[in-house]
């Protein structure tokens, strides 16, 4: 089945189909590489699917398309809500990805902050909120990959998902490797024992992403610990 045949919903499907998103005034841009690979939004969609979050959380929203996948499968959960956090969406993107939501009756899923996430997060995390899951598709430097993460573990609730895209980028691949060797409240999907991934709902991801539960309320370490990696 081709990836568009695939696709959970006919946004999706066209976007696929024409590898092409259309800007307000009609010109087209390319789909990728700027929009998630249908096999990671397909990961994202089963997850969301399986577990049935009720908050969810996404950095980095573009043309939308992974938010399609997230949102998709929060409609047919019946239940959910997701926030999204992208500070360049109209100066960059012209709104692309609102377009799509939109067209996809989706809209009314998500919470949308135009702001840049490593200043949007720490209001988050002050009001209180906590997240089932979250997704970082954002700056792929490793300075913001890190800074994203200390803030997402603060919202991540205990048995919650954190997943990141587009590990093979050497700041991601690095800020990833990081949380991996040096946060014990964080085990990575796929590194666990055989039983565990069968019986979890959580299937380890495919290549470019990776994913981590929280498994701790709290980070366990020392002030001084550093496992180097
Ligand atoms: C690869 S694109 C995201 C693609 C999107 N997930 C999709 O599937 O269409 C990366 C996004 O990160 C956003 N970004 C860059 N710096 C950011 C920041 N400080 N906070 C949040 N998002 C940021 C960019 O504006 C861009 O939209």
């Amino acid at each position: 089945m081709s990836d568009a045949a695939a696709a959970p919903n006919p946004v999706l499907a066209r976007l696929l189909e024409r590898q092409e998103v259309q800007l307000a005034d009609g010109r087209t841009k390319p789909l990728f590489p700027t929009g998630l690979r249908a096999h990671r939004g397909a990961y994202l969609f089963d997850l969301i699917r399986r577990r049935r979050p009720a908050l969810t959380l996404e950095l980095g929203f573009a043309y939308g398309i992974s938010t399609l996948y997230i949102c998709e499968a929060l409609r047919q959960n019946g239940t959910g809500h997701h926030i999204v956090i992208d500070p360049n969406e109209r100066t960059h993107f012209d709104g692309v990805g609102l377009r799509h939501l939109e067209e996809a009756g989706l809209s009314s899923l998500v919470t949308f902050y135009e702001e840049p996430a490593e200043l949007r997060l720490p209001k988050l995390v002050e009001s209180g909120v906590r997240l089932d899951f979250a997704f970082n598709d954002s700056d792929h430097l490793f300075d913001h990959v890190i800074t994203e993460f200390l803030f997402l573990a603060l919202l991540l609730r205990k048995g919650a998902l954190l997943v990141f895209d587009d590990v093979g980028l050497p700041g991601v691949a690095r800020a990833v490797d990081f949380v991996a060797a040096n946060r014990p409240d964080f085990a990575e999907v796929g590194t666990e024992p055989r039983w565990q991934t069968l019986f979890s709902h959580v299937p380890p991801p495919p290549k470019g992403l990776r994913a981590f539960r929280k498994i701790a309320d709290d980070d366990p370490r020392s002030w001084d610990d550093f496992t180097p990696f």
